[in-house]
Protein backbone atom coordinates (compact mmCIF):
# COMPACT_ATOMS: atom_id res chain seq x y z
CA UNK A 1 0.00 0.00 0.00
CA UNK A 2 1.73 3.60 -1.08
CA UNK A 3 1.37 5.71 1.95
CA UNK A 4 -0.74 8.77 1.56
CA UNK A 5 -0.25 11.88 2.49
CA UNK A 6 -2.38 13.02 5.44
CA UNK A 7 -5.56 14.20 4.88
CA UNK A 8 -6.73 17.87 5.74
CA UNK A 9 -9.33 17.81 8.72
CA UNK A 10 -12.20 18.30 7.25
CA UNK A 11 -11.87 15.96 4.77
CA UNK A 12 -10.90 12.86 7.07
CA UNK A 13 -13.49 10.24 7.18
CA UNK A 14 -16.17 10.63 10.16
CA UNK A 15 -16.67 7.81 12.55
CA UNK A 16 -19.59 7.76 14.73
CA UNK A 17 -18.13 5.74 17.53
CA UNK A 18 -20.30 7.01 19.99
CA UNK A 19 -23.46 5.34 18.67
CA UNK A 20 -23.89 1.62 20.45
CA UNK A 21 -24.96 -0.54 17.17
CA UNK A 22 -21.17 1.18 15.68
CA UNK A 23 -18.71 -1.49 15.28
CA UNK A 24 -14.93 -1.26 15.14
CA UNK A 25 -14.63 -3.80 13.18
CA UNK A 26 -17.38 -2.60 10.44
CA UNK A 27 -15.89 -2.29 6.43
CA UNK A 28 -16.69 1.36 7.30
CA UNK A 29 -13.44 1.71 10.02
CA UNK A 30 -11.66 -0.40 6.90
CA UNK A 31 -12.20 1.88 4.47
CA UNK A 32 -11.34 4.67 6.96
CA UNK A 33 -8.37 3.20 7.72
CA UNK A 34 -7.90 2.69 3.75
CA UNK A 35 -8.16 6.26 3.32
CA UNK A 36 -6.31 7.58 6.27
CA UNK A 37 -4.49 7.20 9.38
CA UNK A 38 -6.93 9.27 11.50
CA UNK A 39 -10.70 10.00 11.62
CA UNK A 40 -12.69 12.51 13.30
CA UNK A 41 -14.97 11.29 15.98
CA UNK A 42 -17.71 12.62 18.00
CA UNK A 43 -14.98 12.80 20.95
CA UNK A 44 -11.94 13.72 19.17
CA UNK A 45 -9.72 11.54 17.07
CA UNK A 46 -9.28 7.68 16.07
CA UNK A 47 -6.16 6.16 14.99
CA UNK A 48 -6.57 3.84 12.96
CA UNK A 49 -2.84 2.63 11.90
CA UNK A 50 -0.14 0.83 13.47
CA UNK A 51 2.42 2.90 12.77
CA UNK A 52 0.60 6.22 14.45
CA UNK A 53 -0.56 4.00 17.26
CA UNK A 54 2.36 3.06 18.13
CA UNK A 55 4.18 6.81 17.83
CA UNK A 56 1.26 8.16 19.47
CA UNK A 57 1.12 5.73 23.00
CA UNK A 58 4.36 7.25 23.47
CA UNK A 59 4.44 10.70 22.51
CA UNK A 60 5.58 13.39 24.53
CA UNK A 61 2.47 16.05 23.99
CA UNK A 62 0.23 13.41 25.40
CA UNK A 63 -1.16 12.33 28.65
CA UNK A 64 -3.21 9.15 29.53
CA UNK A 65 -7.12 10.29 28.49
CA UNK A 66 -9.08 8.08 30.22
CA UNK A 67 -10.14 11.30 32.64
CA UNK A 68 -12.39 12.90 30.46
CA UNK A 69 -14.18 9.77 29.82
CA UNK A 70 -17.17 10.56 32.45
CA UNK A 71 -17.31 14.10 30.82
CA UNK A 72 -17.60 13.18 27.26
CA UNK A 73 -20.46 11.14 28.37
CA UNK A 74 -22.17 13.70 30.22
CA UNK A 75 -21.65 12.27 33.62
CA UNK A 76 -19.72 14.88 36.07
CA UNK A 77 -20.38 13.34 39.82
CA UNK A 78 -20.74 9.98 41.56
CA UNK A 79 -18.13 7.64 43.09
CA UNK A 80 -17.57 6.01 40.10
CA UNK A 81 -16.26 9.38 38.49
CA UNK A 82 -14.70 10.02 41.24
CA UNK A 83 -12.56 6.97 41.70
CA UNK A 84 -11.85 7.04 38.15
CA UNK A 85 -10.46 10.34 38.19
CA UNK A 86 -7.98 9.31 40.91
CA UNK A 87 -6.82 5.76 39.89
CA UNK A 88 -3.15 5.04 38.73
CA UNK A 89 -4.72 5.32 35.15
CA UNK A 90 -4.93 9.09 34.88
CA UNK A 91 -2.45 9.93 37.23
CA UNK A 92 0.61 11.39 35.95
CA UNK A 93 4.15 12.58 36.17
CA UNK A 94 6.04 12.06 39.29
CA UNK A 95 2.61 10.86 41.13
CA UNK A 96 2.20 8.17 38.51
CA UNK A 97 6.06 6.96 38.47
CA UNK A 98 5.75 6.95 42.83
CA UNK A 99 2.74 4.92 42.61
CA UNK A 100 4.03 2.39 39.94
CA UNK A 101 6.98 2.26 41.67
CA UNK A 102 5.01 0.62 44.88
CA UNK A 103 2.85 -1.46 42.37
CA UNK A 104 6.02 -2.60 39.86
CA UNK A 105 7.14 -5.40 42.21
CA UNK A 106 4.18 -7.18 43.15
CA UNK A 107 3.46 -7.62 39.16
CA UNK A 108 7.06 -8.66 38.48
CA UNK A 109 7.81 -11.54 36.14
CA UNK A 110 9.49 -13.65 39.32
CA UNK A 111 6.26 -13.38 41.04
CA UNK A 112 4.06 -13.98 38.47
CA UNK A 113 6.26 -17.23 37.69
CA UNK A 114 5.29 -18.45 41.11
CA UNK A 115 1.23 -18.22 40.28
CA UNK A 116 1.68 -20.80 37.38
CA UNK A 117 0.82 -23.82 39.28
CA UNK A 118 -2.19 -22.09 40.81
CA UNK A 119 -3.53 -21.27 37.08
CA UNK A 120 -2.94 -24.73 35.88
CA UNK A 121 -4.79 -25.99 38.88
CA UNK A 122 -7.66 -23.92 38.49
CA UNK A 123 -7.89 -24.44 34.83
CA UNK A 124 -7.86 -28.25 35.82
CA UNK A 125 -11.02 -27.82 38.22
CA UNK A 126 -13.52 -25.39 36.04
CA UNK A 127 -12.61 -28.19 33.10
CA UNK A 128 -13.61 -31.31 35.81
CA UNK A 129 -16.65 -29.87 36.33
CA UNK A 130 -18.14 -29.50 32.56
CA UNK A 131 -16.07 -31.85 30.99
CA UNK A 132 -18.24 -34.81 30.98
CA UNK A 133 -21.02 -33.06 28.95
CA UNK A 134 -19.36 -32.26 26.30
CA UNK A 135 -20.41 -28.96 26.14
CA UNK A 136 -20.64 -25.45 27.94
CA UNK A 137 -21.14 -21.89 28.14
CA UNK A 138 -17.58 -20.61 27.77
CA UNK A 139 -18.14 -17.40 29.55
CA UNK A 140 -20.27 -18.45 32.74
CA UNK A 141 -18.81 -21.98 33.24
CA UNK A 142 -15.56 -21.16 32.43
CA UNK A 143 -14.08 -17.43 31.35
CA UNK A 144 -16.31 -15.67 34.49
CA UNK A 145 -14.82 -17.93 37.55
CA UNK A 146 -11.65 -18.79 36.20
CA UNK A 147 -10.87 -14.50 35.57
CA UNK A 148 -12.87 -14.32 39.11
CA UNK A 149 -10.90 -16.80 41.23
CA UNK A 150 -7.41 -15.01 39.94
CA UNK A 151 -8.17 -11.81 40.95
CA UNK A 152 -9.52 -13.78 44.59
CA UNK A 153 -6.38 -15.44 44.63
CA UNK A 154 -4.08 -11.99 44.04
CA UNK A 155 -5.77 -10.56 46.50
CA UNK A 156 -5.50 -13.20 49.33
CA UNK A 157 -9.42 -14.01 49.21
CA UNK A 158 -11.78 -16.56 49.67
CA UNK A 159 -13.01 -17.64 46.57
CA UNK A 160 -15.78 -17.88 47.37
CA UNK A 161 -16.12 -14.15 46.77
CA UNK A 162 -15.48 -14.53 43.12
CA UNK A 163 -18.67 -14.55 41.64
CA UNK A 164 -19.14 -11.11 43.61
CA UNK A 165 -16.53 -9.50 42.65
CA UNK A 166 -16.78 -10.76 39.01
CA UNK A 167 -20.63 -9.03 38.91
CA UNK A 168 -19.55 -6.06 40.66
CA UNK A 169 -16.59 -5.48 38.15
CA UNK A 170 -18.37 -6.06 35.32
CA UNK A 171 -21.23 -3.26 36.29
CA UNK A 172 -18.45 -0.99 36.71
CA UNK A 173 -17.64 -1.69 33.51
CA UNK A 174 -20.99 -0.57 31.87
CA UNK A 175 -19.17 2.34 32.82
CA UNK A 176 -16.54 2.30 30.07
CA UNK A 177 -18.89 1.51 27.35
CA UNK A 178 -20.32 4.39 25.55
CA UNK A 179 -23.71 3.57 27.26
CA UNK A 180 -22.44 4.69 30.61
CA UNK A 181 -25.17 7.60 31.33
CA UNK A 182 -28.70 4.72 30.59
CA UNK A 183 -26.51 2.52 33.19
CA UNK A 184 -25.10 4.87 35.94
CA UNK A 185 -27.48 3.72 39.04
CA UNK A 186 -26.44 0.38 38.71
CA UNK A 187 -22.56 1.51 38.14
CA UNK A 188 -22.64 3.76 40.98
CA UNK A 189 -24.37 0.67 43.24
CA UNK A 190 -21.63 -1.99 42.29
CA UNK A 191 -18.82 1.27 43.32
CA UNK A 192 -20.35 1.27 46.79
CA UNK A 193 -20.25 -2.17 47.15
CA UNK A 194 -16.42 -2.96 45.75
CA UNK A 195 -15.26 -0.12 47.78
CA UNK A 196 -16.91 -2.21 50.88
CA UNK A 197 -15.62 -4.84 49.84
CA UNK A 198 -12.04 -3.69 49.16
CA UNK A 199 -12.18 -1.72 52.45
CA UNK A 200 -12.92 -4.71 54.38
CA UNK A 201 -10.03 -6.83 52.97
CA UNK A 202 -7.75 -4.05 53.38
CA UNK A 203 -8.50 -3.89 56.95
CA UNK A 204 -8.15 -7.82 57.56
CA UNK A 205 -4.75 -7.15 55.50
CA UNK A 206 -3.51 -4.18 57.74
CA UNK A 207 -4.31 -6.27 60.92
CA UNK A 208 -2.83 -9.79 59.43
CA UNK A 209 -0.51 -9.43 56.76
CA UNK A 210 0.11 -12.37 54.21
CA UNK A 211 1.67 -12.79 50.92
CA UNK A 212 -1.22 -11.10 48.52
CA UNK A 213 -0.51 -8.39 46.86
CA UNK A 214 -2.16 -6.02 49.01
CA UNK A 215 -0.31 -6.92 51.77
CA UNK A 216 2.93 -6.01 49.28
CA UNK A 217 1.23 -2.69 48.53
CA UNK A 218 0.73 -2.00 52.34
CA UNK A 219 4.02 -2.70 53.02
CA UNK A 220 5.95 -1.26 49.91
CA UNK A 221 8.06 1.90 50.24
CA UNK A 222 10.50 2.85 53.48
CA UNK A 223 9.70 5.53 56.58
CA UNK A 224 6.93 7.81 55.74
CA UNK A 225 7.03 7.17 51.91
CA UNK A 226 4.64 4.63 51.72
CA UNK A 227 0.86 4.27 49.79
CA UNK A 228 -1.72 6.12 51.97
CA UNK A 229 -4.82 5.08 52.93
CA UNK A 230 -7.14 6.41 50.20
CA UNK A 231 -3.69 5.32 47.75
CA UNK A 232 -4.77 1.86 48.68
CA UNK A 233 -7.95 1.64 48.89
CA UNK A 234 -7.88 3.39 45.11
CA UNK A 235 -5.69 0.81 43.61
CA UNK A 236 -7.73 -2.11 45.41
CA UNK A 237 -10.74 -0.91 43.57
CA UNK A 238 -8.94 -0.35 40.42
CA UNK A 239 -6.92 -4.00 40.74
CA UNK A 240 -10.66 -5.85 40.75
CA UNK A 241 -12.03 -3.14 37.99
CA UNK A 242 -8.87 -3.36 35.66
CA UNK A 243 -8.17 -7.72 36.11
CA UNK A 244 -11.59 -9.11 36.22
CA UNK A 245 -13.86 -7.72 32.90
CA UNK A 246 -10.87 -7.93 30.77
CA UNK A 247 -9.17 -11.04 31.37
CA UNK A 248 -13.18 -12.85 31.27
CA UNK A 249 -14.02 -10.42 28.18
CA UNK A 250 -10.37 -11.44 26.57
CA UNK A 251 -10.27 -15.03 27.22
CA UNK A 252 -13.85 -15.12 25.82
CA UNK A 253 -12.86 -13.59 22.49
CA UNK A 254 -9.85 -15.59 22.46
CA UNK A 255 -11.85 -19.26 22.33
CA UNK A 256 -14.31 -17.15 19.88
CA UNK A 257 -11.41 -17.23 17.25
CA UNK A 258 -10.40 -20.87 17.86
CA UNK A 259 -13.99 -21.95 17.52
CA UNK A 260 -13.88 -20.03 13.85
CA UNK A 261 -10.00 -21.47 13.44
CA UNK A 262 -10.51 -25.28 14.82
CA UNK A 263 -6.85 -25.76 13.13
CA UNK A 264 -5.05 -23.55 15.18
CA UNK A 265 -6.73 -25.15 18.35
CA UNK A 266 -5.23 -28.72 17.57
CA UNK A 267 -1.84 -26.88 16.58
CA UNK A 268 -1.66 -25.32 20.04
CA UNK A 269 -2.71 -28.79 21.80
CA UNK A 270 0.37 -30.55 19.64
CA UNK A 271 2.99 -27.43 20.57
CA UNK A 272 1.85 -26.50 23.98
CA UNK A 273 5.28 -24.28 23.72
CA UNK A 274 2.73 -21.86 21.59
CA UNK A 275 0.27 -21.14 24.51
CA UNK A 276 2.03 -17.32 25.13
CA UNK A 277 2.09 -16.84 21.23
CA UNK A 278 -1.83 -18.22 21.03
CA UNK A 279 -3.00 -15.49 23.87
CA UNK A 280 -0.85 -13.17 21.89
CA UNK A 281 -2.07 -13.30 18.57
CA UNK A 282 -6.16 -13.83 19.91
CA UNK A 283 -5.38 -9.94 21.42
CA UNK A 284 -4.24 -8.61 18.35
CA UNK A 285 -6.97 -9.53 16.14
CA UNK A 286 -9.51 -9.24 18.99
CA UNK A 287 -8.32 -7.16 21.43
CA UNK A 288 -10.49 -6.82 24.22
CA UNK A 289 -10.04 -2.97 24.99
CA UNK A 290 -10.82 -1.68 21.41
CA UNK A 291 -9.25 1.45 21.51
CA UNK A 292 -6.85 3.29 24.88
CA UNK A 293 -6.75 6.86 25.11
CA UNK A 294 -4.91 9.68 25.10
CA UNK A 295 -5.27 13.91 25.29
CA UNK A 296 -3.28 16.65 23.83
CA UNK A 297 -1.86 18.51 26.93
CA UNK A 298 -0.13 20.95 24.13
CA UNK A 299 -1.00 22.32 20.66
CA UNK A 300 1.22 19.98 18.86
CA UNK A 301 1.82 18.64 14.56
CA UNK A 302 1.85 15.13 14.14
CA UNK A 303 2.45 14.52 10.09
CA UNK A 304 1.15 17.84 9.16
CA UNK A 305 -1.92 17.38 11.49
CA UNK A 306 -2.78 19.71 13.95
CA UNK A 307 -3.59 19.03 17.04
CA UNK A 308 -4.99 21.40 19.48
CA UNK A 309 -4.33 21.19 23.42
CA UNK A 310 -7.43 19.32 24.85
CA UNK A 311 -8.11 17.17 22.32
CA UNK A 312 -9.23 13.36 22.78
CA UNK A 313 -7.34 10.76 20.61
CA UNK A 314 -9.28 7.27 20.80
CA UNK A 315 -5.82 5.07 19.49
CA UNK A 316 -7.67 1.76 18.04
CA UNK A 317 -6.21 -0.87 18.92
CA UNK A 318 -8.20 -3.54 16.89
CA UNK A 319 -7.88 -1.56 13.62
CA UNK A 320 -3.90 -0.88 14.12
CA UNK A 321 -3.52 -5.16 15.05
CA UNK A 322 -5.47 -6.24 11.57
CA UNK A 323 -3.09 -2.95 9.93
CA UNK A 324 -2.27 -4.52 5.98
CA UNK A 325 0.69 -2.10 6.29
CA UNK A 326 1.89 -3.61 9.23
CA UNK A 327 0.80 -7.10 9.23
CA UNK A 328 -0.22 -7.15 5.13
CA UNK A 329 -3.03 -9.94 5.20
CA UNK A 330 -2.53 -11.86 8.10
CA UNK A 331 -5.32 -14.12 9.38
CA UNK A 332 -5.31 -15.73 12.93
CA UNK A 333 -2.28 -17.85 12.90
CA UNK A 334 -0.36 -18.66 16.57
CA UNK A 335 2.85 -20.20 14.15
CA UNK A 336 3.50 -16.84 12.87
CA UNK A 337 6.00 -14.00 14.67
CA UNK A 338 4.17 -11.00 14.14
CA UNK A 339 5.16 -7.41 15.58
CA UNK A 340 3.70 -5.85 18.61
CA UNK A 341 0.17 -5.26 18.99
CA UNK A 342 -1.28 -2.91 21.58
CA UNK A 343 -4.29 -4.57 23.62
CA UNK A 344 -2.38 -3.89 26.56
CA UNK A 345 -1.72 -0.42 25.78
CA UNK A 346 1.76 1.33 25.73
CA UNK A 347 4.50 4.29 27.39
CA UNK A 348 4.09 4.83 30.87
CA UNK A 349 0.63 3.55 31.71
CA UNK A 350 1.42 -0.17 29.79
CA UNK A 351 -0.90 -2.42 31.35
CA UNK A 352 0.38 -3.06 34.86
CA UNK A 353 -0.71 -6.52 35.35
CA UNK A 354 0.02 -7.78 31.35
CA UNK A 355 2.48 -10.29 33.17
CA UNK A 356 -0.36 -11.84 35.10
CA UNK A 357 -3.13 -11.45 31.92
CA UNK A 358 -0.45 -12.96 29.43
CA UNK A 359 0.28 -15.90 31.77
CA UNK A 360 -3.13 -17.15 32.81
CA UNK A 361 -4.45 -16.81 29.59
CA UNK A 362 -1.60 -18.77 27.88
CA UNK A 363 -2.13 -21.88 30.72
CA UNK A 364 -5.97 -21.60 30.50
CA UNK A 365 -5.53 -22.36 26.26
CA UNK A 366 -2.71 -24.52 26.95
CA UNK A 367 -4.50 -27.14 29.15
CA UNK A 368 -7.77 -27.13 27.80
CA UNK A 369 -6.64 -27.66 24.30
CA UNK A 370 -4.89 -30.45 25.72
CA UNK A 371 -7.88 -31.95 27.08
CA UNK A 372 -10.43 -31.01 24.73
CA UNK A 373 -10.95 -30.98 20.96
CA UNK A 374 -13.14 -30.46 18.03
CA UNK A 375 -14.24 -27.23 19.82
CA UNK A 376 -17.29 -25.50 17.86
CA UNK A 377 -19.67 -23.34 18.56
CA UNK A 378 -22.83 -24.58 20.08
CA UNK A 379 -25.58 -22.07 19.87
CA UNK A 380 -25.85 -18.26 19.68
CA UNK A 381 -23.32 -16.10 21.18
CA UNK A 382 -24.29 -13.08 22.97
CA UNK A 383 -21.62 -9.81 22.72
CA UNK A 384 -21.23 -6.17 24.19
CA UNK A 385 -21.39 -3.62 21.85
CA UNK A 386 -18.29 -4.12 19.44
CA UNK A 387 -16.35 -1.28 20.80
CA UNK A 388 -14.98 0.73 23.53
CA UNK A 389 -14.63 -2.43 26.22
CA UNK A 390 -15.99 -5.72 24.18
CA UNK A 391 -16.10 -9.61 24.78
CA UNK A 392 -19.06 -12.12 24.42
CA UNK A 393 -21.26 -12.06 27.46
CA UNK A 394 -22.83 -15.61 26.19
CA UNK A 395 -20.75 -18.21 24.34
CA UNK A 396 -22.03 -21.69 24.03
CA UNK A 397 -19.67 -24.69 22.83
CA UNK A 398 -19.55 -28.15 21.86
CA UNK A 399 -16.27 -30.34 22.36
CA UNK A 400 -14.78 -33.93 22.33
CA UNK A 401 -12.68 -35.45 24.69
CA UNK A 402 -9.34 -35.57 23.38
CA UNK A 403 -8.67 -39.42 23.39
C1 LIG B 1 -6.48 -9.55 29.30
C2 LIG B 1 -6.48 -8.79 30.38
C3 LIG B 1 -6.10 -7.34 30.37
C4 LIG B 1 -6.13 -6.42 29.36
C5 LIG B 1 -6.56 -6.63 27.91
C6 LIG B 1 -5.67 -5.15 29.91
C7 LIG B 1 -5.51 -3.98 29.17
C8 LIG B 1 -5.09 -2.77 29.69
C9 LIG B 1 -4.97 -1.54 28.94
C10 LIG B 1 -5.28 -1.38 27.45
C11 LIG B 1 -4.53 -0.58 29.78
C12 LIG B 1 -4.32 0.91 29.45
C13 LIG B 1 -2.90 1.14 28.92
C14 LIG B 1 -2.65 2.49 28.31
O1 LIG B 1 -3.39 3.46 28.51
O2 LIG B 1 -1.66 2.57 27.55
C15 LIG B 1 -4.38 -1.19 31.10
C16 LIG B 1 -3.95 -0.53 32.22
C17 LIG B 1 -3.91 -1.12 33.48
N1 LIG B 1 -4.15 -2.45 33.79
FE1 LIG B 1 -4.64 -3.92 32.49
N2 LIG B 1 -5.39 -5.34 31.22
C18 LIG B 1 -5.63 -6.65 31.56
C19 LIG B 1 -5.44 -7.25 32.79
C20 LIG B 1 -5.03 -6.60 33.93
C21 LIG B 1 -4.82 -7.24 35.20
C22 LIG B 1 -4.97 -8.75 35.48
C23 LIG B 1 -4.50 -6.24 36.09
C24 LIG B 1 -4.19 -6.33 37.55
C25 LIG B 1 -4.69 -7.21 38.37
C26 LIG B 1 -4.47 -4.99 35.34
C27 LIG B 1 -4.16 -3.76 35.87
C28 LIG B 1 -4.02 -2.60 35.15
C29 LIG B 1 -3.66 -1.33 35.75
C30 LIG B 1 -3.43 -1.05 37.22
C31 LIG B 1 -3.58 -0.40 34.70
C32 LIG B 1 -3.19 1.07 34.80
C33 LIG B 1 -1.67 1.19 34.60
C34 LIG B 1 -1.14 2.61 34.65
O3 LIG B 1 -1.88 3.54 34.34
O4 LIG B 1 0.04 2.78 34.97
N3 LIG B 1 -4.79 -5.26 34.04
N4 LIG B 1 -4.72 -2.53 31.01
Amino acid sequence: MLMQATLPFEQAPYLDIANPEYSVRSPEVRAAREASWYARTPYGLAILRHAEMGQLLVHQSLRQGSHSWPEHNGVNEGLFADWWCNTILVTEGTDHTRLRRFLNPAFSPKTVRSMIPFFERLTNDLLADFIDKGECDFMTDFADPYAGRVLCYLLGISEDTAEEILSLSSDMGLALGVTYKQSLPVIEDATHKMYDLVEGVLEKRKKNPGDDILSMLINAGEGDDKMTHDELMNTGVMLVFAGVDTTRNQLGLGMSLFLDHPDQWEILAENPKMDMAAATECMRLRPTITWVTREAVEDFEFQDLEIAKGTTLHLFSESAGTDPTAFEEAPFDITERRGRNYGFGGGMHVCLGQIVAKNDMAVAYRLLSERITNVRANGKAEHLPDSANTGPTSLPIAFDVRA
